[in-house]
């Protein structure tokens, strides 16, 4: 079964923009960490974290995405029995930044498991990683000390969708830098806090070596504001 799971997946994410089976496997290691603590059910886990990016609406599409099309029909040819897919279903509709945006989040504790690994994947050294790549393969630069993020406001939904940032410093405010306010289980908010450390600490060095102050104080202002206690 789970030969056939791995060869289903790899077969429809074999980019490599920040979303290949590396990814799928360092979230399946965190989640089932999480899933041993928070005692959830690791069959149902596994079975999301697998197809939770089948279905990415920077890929295929929102309106293909909403349908979770792949994702569907995978655990059909795998035989999974319904209440199963229904669960494993669920959590991928609700799961990921963009529905976060929108006020959707997972509710069963398996959900909350695959979300928190995912995003945990998102930050700290891999995360750091993970966004350059990113960037680099869109041609943007990594950082341009003179594009100041627009005054700590709300990013909107639609805004984030079309990724208007102009260098990948900018994702660090507009996402990574929020993950460990955003997750739900125990077990994600301490992996999330050492990964924040990571970042904060290399956003700081960055911002030194190149000469950026304003850009220091913007970080400390950030980090007041979301994480005032
Ligand atoms: P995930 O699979 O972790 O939910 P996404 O689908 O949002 O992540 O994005 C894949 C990877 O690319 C993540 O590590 C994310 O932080 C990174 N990424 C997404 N958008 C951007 C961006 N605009 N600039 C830099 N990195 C990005
Ligand atoms: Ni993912």
């Amino acid at each position: 079964m789970k030969n056939k799971l791995v060869q289903y997946v790899g077969q429809i994410i074999k980019d490599n923009q920040g979303h290949d089976l590396e990814h799928v496997y360092r979230v399946l290691d965190l989640a089932m960490t999480f899933a041993g603590a928070e005692k959830a059910d690791k069959q149902i886990v596994e079975l999301a974290v697998f197809l939770h990016d089948v279905d990415d609406y920077k890929f295929v599409g929102i309106e293909q995405a909403r349908k979770l099309y792949h994702a569907s029909s995978i655990l059909d040819k795998l035989e999974i029995e319904a209440n199963i897919k229904a669960k494993v279903l669920d959590i991928i509709a609700n799961m990921g930044y963009s529905k976060y945006l929108e006020g959707i989040r997972p509710t069963s504790i398996e959900g909350m498991v695959v979300s928190d690994a995912d995003m945990c994947d998102a930050i700290g050294a891999t995360g750091i990683l993970r966004a350059y790549e990113y960037g680099s393969s869109k041609g943007l630069p990594f950082f341009d000390k003179n594009i100041i993020p627009v005054p700590l406001k709300e990013l909107s939904v639609a805004k984030y969708k079309k990724n208007l940032n102009h260098h990948t410093v900018q994702h660090f405010f507009d996402k990574l830098l929020l993950i460990p306010n955003l997750m739900q289980t125990k077990s994600g908010k301490a992996e999330s806090r050492c990964r924040q450390k990571i970042m904060i600490d290399f956003l700081k060095h960055l911002f030194i070596e190149e000469k950026a102050e304003n850009w220091l104080g913007y970080l400390e202002e950030f980090l007041r504001k979301h994480y005032a206690n």
